[in-house]
């Protein structure tokens, strides 16, 4: 098979290339990005030295790009990751997120009605329902809550989720979505909580927490998402939506000062700055489809997970102290 994963440079779809090419080593990868300034190569590692794969630098919203490259490499799959994934930067330039995030698979869409694709698969997240209350831990977003996107990034995304569902009802094109809770790992840009945190603590600097830090996120392994992903492009049903999560609820409070315990650093580290304008509170996502349909479940906890990331941007303190 030969697959195209946009956003390969990026933190998941980084993960998601080196897992494809270790788990289906038959198969012929196309990472395509556009290398902003969230894209690395060096995130692929060996991967990019890889004979069964090919790097491409492009822009997921250039329709002739695209038509060339679809009407040359005949893709099988296409998994699109490529996004503006932060959502203080959408507060700040919301017109980038249009383009990347609704433009860009709308791109891609129309290309794999042209070409013809066996799947395309569009990376979502659960912040396109928006926000769960504090005081309701027992409930959960499933596939059938309603879009209720509160960032200029959700709201890009939920975009892009109802263009994809427009292409397989008007067209028959089979499509698949999935929306994924908080991803932790190696590799993660530096704007992002934990790097951020971990960047922070190790120059003794302030931490910055939004509000009170009672935020909460539903966290879940880079590697499990991956692997939930690859379940969905072989055995998911077209048309369908698939919920990615871990149960593994944590306020952003908690996760600070796990790094500073981590790092022996105090918590009097520790500034709470102004809250995010419309912070969602809590999310939490319900996977149990992924499971009866697709027998996939989480299989890592941060408990256990944290550390060795945390570890890991310590060693690596090279590659993520250039990208700031
Ligand atoms: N990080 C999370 O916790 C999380 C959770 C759920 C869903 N997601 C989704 O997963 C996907 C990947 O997120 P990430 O955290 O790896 O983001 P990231 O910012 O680390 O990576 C995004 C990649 O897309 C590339 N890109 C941006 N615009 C592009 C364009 N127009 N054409 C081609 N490439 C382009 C960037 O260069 C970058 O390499 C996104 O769609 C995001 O919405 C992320």
């Amino acid at each position: 098979m030969k697959l195209l994963i946009t956003g390969a440079a990026g933190f998941i779809g980084s993960h998601f290339t080196k897992y494809w090419l270790e788990n289906y080593p038959g198969d012929l990868v196309v990472g395509l990005d556009l290398l902003t300034y969230a894209g690395s190569l060096k995130n692929l590692g060996e991967a990019e030295r890889d004979p069964h794969f090919q790097f491409v630098q492009g822009d997921i919203s250039d329709r002739i790009r695209m038509d060339k490259l679809f009407c040359q490499e005949r893709f099988d799959l296409v998994v699109n990751f490529a996004a503006e994934s932060h959502v203080d930067r959408s507060i700040s330039h919301p017109d980038q997120f249009m383009r990347a995030n609704i433009l860009g698979p709308q791109v891609l869409l129309e290309t794999c009605r042209k070409y013809g694709v066996g799947r395309y698969h569009q990376i979502s997240t659960d912040e396109v329902y928006g926000s769960l209350p504090l005081e309701r831990p027992d409930s959960f977003f499933t596939e059938e809550s309603p879009l209720c996107a509160s960032s200029p990034y959700s709201a890009s995304k939920a975009s892009a989720d109802l263009m994809v569902l427009a292409y397989y009802h008007t067209y028959q094109l089979p499509v698949t979505i999935s929306r994924c809770s908080n991803n932790y790992g190696t590799n993660q840009y530096p704007e992002k909580l934990i790097p951020r945190m971990v960047f922070c603590a190790l120059r003794g600097e302030p931490l910055p927490v939004y509000g009170t830090g009672e935020n909460i996120r539903d966290w879940i392994s880079v590697t499990d998402h991956c692997e939930a992903v690859a379940r969905i492009l072989l055995a998911g049903r077209p048309g369908e939506v698939y919920n990615i999560g871990a149960h593994d609820e944590k306020t952003n409070l908690w996760v600070v000062k796990e790094i500073l315990r981590e790092l022996g650093r105090p918590e009097s580290l520790i500034s709470f700055v102004a809250d995010r304008p419309g912070h969602d509170l809590r999310y939490a996502i319900d996977s149990g489809k992924s499971y009866r349909e697709l027998g996939w479940k989480a299989k890592h906890r941060m408990e256990e997970e944290l550390p060795k990331v945390v570890e890991w941007y310590c060693r690596n303190q090279d590659w993520w102290e250039k990208k700031q």
